[in-house]
């Protein structure tokens, strides 16, 4: 979460740093800010709360010149969205610093630097960064030494404890950066007589295509055109320059009014793309470098899935379909708590990442954490090919779902649910999975994508039944097995957009508590597929019905259900283990619809940010 940018070049810099700004908004966008050092080495500095537009307006109004500069957009942890907490912060008008992540022992520092006469004029944790750096430049200079940036910033990381990234520049060390990655990504770009430091590539698209990604604990140092990389030892290191050349092309919304409702439509595209080179006539694999995978699958024996959010959603699915299909032994568990969990870990046991990011922080700990223990190996389903997680997995297993702009994770997670499935198959295949199963899975899996799109033309329906939620404080989503973790997702995606406040249960849980709050204003939204739950299904909404509970349903032609108060939708149907993925689309647009109804800011919903990169 919060977005840096950082420029080096011989022009002004600012519409470079606004351009990443508006790239990277989607990490963080409570307030944004910018700061440069002038031709006389001053530091400039515009910050606003509010979006990236109210910083580009702001500076419509005062312009700021200088050949160096850092910005960022935030993502509030420490203090409110004000001004004054908003970065970049500075240190006796000199030290200019963005942060990203968390600085965990702020308060200790804070009150040393207090005593040390350090003025603090923010709440942030990030504040103490500038003010240590500049106390070292300080014992530097009064100890006759010339002053050395790049010591003092070591100096400071010495005393910082988290998981964080920060760049900072200095009036008494003009055309100098210096970037540190620890727990956060900071990734260069090398461009023709500029230098770059970014959270993201995204960033930096727009100047350049050729990006060294820094590794935990690097510390960049940029001087005049060019760099050097050094870890916490102060030795040299080389990292590789990559070339990457596909813009993401997707980043405008095209026709559709918001990046949610463009990526809810481009699930068919998302899943062919997922699904190529991955599928014949006969079976469904998934190639890895060297057979990797497959060499792997047979020596699996436990699979532990890890993941948060619409993340952890998919993960409960793929635990259904291995239930389903195998007897593997399967547990999956939310990132922020399996992290801090005690548990025995079984010989072979495989640890399954799934993030659309690669960034979240908690997953990525998992990742990383799990390399001290005996995992059988490390798999990272993951959408963003130049993530940590995807750099640093054992095996990883891209989900081609092109860039997802929209807070709202949508085609992520239906591409998610691909990859998961071929995983899922490519496993059962070492128990059981007879060759005429899998065809017919494959026959239908490759008319999912012509399914979803038909799925789609529902569109219009959905909008109108939205309107019956438009002005409810409160909805709960029920489904029964598979359906259970889709429920919690369309649930997951109405009070993530719409802010109504929405959960999910096991349509036979209802009675253990949830009932009780069902009266004729909640409105309950359900999954209903002809399965073989369906009879235990209908029961529980006649159990609704009868206390009066307005019901939304989404069911086939078989399990179609009739009476008062409902409001149901007719879905097509397929395969048994295709079906989630099905059921998914009209949640999202269901939600997706309401927030519109409401006039939420859709694919920047209040309080979240689209990675999550603090724990
Ligand atoms: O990038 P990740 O998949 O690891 O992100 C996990 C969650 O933060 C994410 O799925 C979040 O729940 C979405 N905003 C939900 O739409």
């Amino acid at each position: 979460m919060c977005g840096i940018i950082a420029v080096l070049a011989e022009r002004n810099v600012t519409d470079i740093l606004l351009a990443g700004l508006y790239r990277l908004e989607y990490r963080g966008y409570d307030s944004a800010g910018l700061a440069v050092l002038t031709a006389r080495q001053r530091l400039r500095c515009i910050k606003r709360t509010g979006k990236v537009a109210n910083l580009e307006r702001a500076l419509e109004k005062k312009t700021l010149t200088g050949q160096i500069g850092i910005a960022h957009t935030r993502w509030a942890t420490h203090g409110a969205v004000t001004t004054e907490n908003a970065h970049p912060h500075h240190s006796n008008d000199s030290i200019s610093v963005v942060h990203n992540g968390i600085i965990e022992n702020d308060a200790v520092l804070r009150k040393e630097l207090i005593a040390a006469h350090y003025q603090f004029a923010s709440d942030t944790d990030s504040e103490v960064i500038g003010h240590l750096i500049h106390y070292y430049l300080r014992q530097q200079s009064e100890s006759g030494t010339d002053t050395n940036l790049f010591t003092a910033v070591n100096q400071c990381i010495e005393r910082l404890k988290g998981a964080y990234a920060f760049v900072v520049i200095s009036t008494k060390h003009p055309r100098q950066i210096i970037g540190v990655r620890k727990g956060s990504p900071l990734v260069l770009g090398n461009g023709i007589n500029e230098l770059y430091l970014a959270s993201d590539v995204q960033a930096l698209r727009q100047v350049t295509d050729r990006f060294t990604y820094l590794e935990e604990d690097d510390v960049i140092h940029i001087k005049g055109d060019a760099y050097t990389i050094t870890n916490p030892h102060e030795q040299d290191l080389q990292r590789p320059v990559v070339h990457i050349s596909t813009d993401d092309g997707a980043s405008g919304k095209g026709n559709f009014r918001h990046y949610m409702v463009k990526e809810i439509f481009e699930q068919p595209s998302a899943i062919r793309a997922t699904l190529q080179k991955r599928i014949s006539d006969r079976q469904l694999s998934l190639p890895t470098p060297d057979n990797a995978l497959n060499d792997l699958l047979e020596q699996v024996r436990h699979i532990h899935i890890v993941s948060c959010g619409t993340s952890y959603h998919a993960g409960l699915v793929a635990r259904h379909w291995l239930e389903e299909l195998s007897d593997y032994p399967c547990t999956v568990e939310i990132a922020s708590e399996y992290r801090y969990r005690p548990y025995s870990l079984q010989e072979g046991t495989l640890l399954l990442l799934v993030s659309q990011s690669g960034e979240t922080a908690d997953t990525l700990a998992c990742l990383r954490d799990s390399k001290k223990k005996d995992y059988l190996s490390r798999i990272v389903v993951c959408n963003v090919a130049e993530s940590s997680m995807a750099r640093e997995a054992d095996i990883l297993l891209l989900t081609n779902a092109g860039p997802e702009f929209g807070v709202a994770s949508t085609k992520a997670f239906t591409s998610q649910l691909i990859v998961l499935l071929l995983l899922v198959v490519n496993l059962v295949r070492n128990q059981h999975f007879p060759a005429k199963k899998e065809r017919a899975l494959i026959k239908d899996l490759q008319r999912l994508p012509q399914l979803l799109e038909r799925i789609l033309q529902l569109d219009e329906t959905i909008q109108n039944m939205a309107h019956g939620l438009r002005d409810t404080n409160n909805a709960l989503f029920v489904g029964r097995g598979m359906y259970y973790p889709i429920a919690l997702e369309g649930a997951l995606k109405m009070k993530e957009i719409s802010y109504i406040h929405a959960e999910a249960f096991p349509a036979g849980e209802l009675k253990h508590g949830p009932l009780a709050l069902v009266e004729p204003t909640m409105p309950v939204i359900a999954l209903m597929p002809n399965n073989r739950l369906r009879d235990k299904m209908r029961s529980n909404l006649r159990e609704i019905m009868a206390r009066g509970g307005h019901l939304y349903i989404f069911s086939d032609r078989k399990s179609k259900i009739s009476g008062d108060n409902i409001c149901e939708l007719v879905l097509p149907t397929t395969h048994e283990i295709l079906l989630p993925i099905l059921y998914t689309i009209p949640l999202q647009l269901l939600a997706y619809h309401v927030a519109v109804l409401k006039g939420t800011d859709i694919d920047q919903p209040r309080n979240l940010a689209k990675s999550v990169t603090v724990e």
